[in-house]
């Protein structure tokens, strides 16, 4: 099963006007047509983008309501207002800063793909956890969590594994470590919808470079990568976008 590549920068709290106009002008000649690009710029910024670019625009969380008395929140309808069609659901950073639960990352993901847009579902293991060998029993709490009550919601996700003591720390997974997991999470995904676990596009994230990307991206069950430090500078984050293409599998 051919799976279209997806690569998704993560801003975070980072950026600016400059690097939207920076972001724009470096992918804009690239040759895109066999993989999907995502921008997750903070909220504030998409509108900057122009409407005539290359790629997608995907904002960091949403709220799960959808409209109301929720100072501070967004919804699904103001982010696909502000051009977003992707949305980050349950980063880790998320979890932990914010103390979204599972039941709450499970119930953003429905609001999301209710509303139309397209959520990108992290997932991923402590280093404590990994190295207590719970890596495939908190993976399959976080995935059961959202999926074993809406299985339907499968086939319209994107899984991102992000194992928590690789991000932002410079020390990735290994390819095979990261192609080990990933393998665990399709055969996982299986049981709530089959054929959706084929389709599924698994994203690796944690410290991707444009150094280690080529070598994850081989791996069978890898689609792609959810890039956070190195999708602030747009002349590396195109690379990554390259070598994507470049080593696509049959
Ligand atoms: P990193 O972040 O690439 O800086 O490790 C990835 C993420 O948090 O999505």
């Amino acid at each position: 099963m051919q799976r279209k590549a997806l690569i998704a920068a993560n801003w975070k709290m980072n950026g600016s006007a400059a690097l939207v106009t920076d972001m724009t002008t470096a992918l804009t000649p690239l040759p895109l047509d066999n993989v999907d690009v995502l921008v997750c710029p903070p909220a504030t910024l998409l509108n900057r983008f122009s409407a005539e670019r290359n790629f997608a625009l995907g904002a960091q969380t949403l709220s799960q309501e959808s409209r109301g008395a929720f100072t501070g929140e967004l919804s699904a309808e103001l982010l696909l207002e502000a051009g977003a069609t992707y949305v980050i659901v349950g980063h880790s950073e998320r979890r932990t800063l914010n103390f979204e639960t599972d039941a709450l990352v499970a119930a953003k993901l429905a609001t999301a793909v209710t509303a139309g847009l397209i959520p990108i579902l992290c997932i991923g293991e402590s280093l404590a956890e990994r190295q207590q060998e719970k890596t495939q029993q908190v993976l399959a709490r976080q995935l059961d969590a959202v999926y074993a009550s809406q299985p339907e919601l499968l086939a319209k996700s994107v899984v991102a594994y992000e194992p928590i003591w690789a991000i932002g720390t410079g020390e990735s997974a290994t390819p095979e470590q990261a192609q080990q997991t990933h393998a665990f999470i399709r055969q996982h995904l299986a049981q709530y919808d089959a054929q959706a676990a084929v389709g599924v596009k698994l994203l690796y994230g944690g410290s991707v470079n444009a150094d280690n990307c080529a070598a994850l991206f081989q791996q069978a069950d890898i689609d792609g990568a959810l890039v956070g430090g190195a999708s602030l500078k747009p002349a590396e984050f195109a690379q990554i976008c390259l070598a994507v293409t470049k080593g696509a599998k049959d």
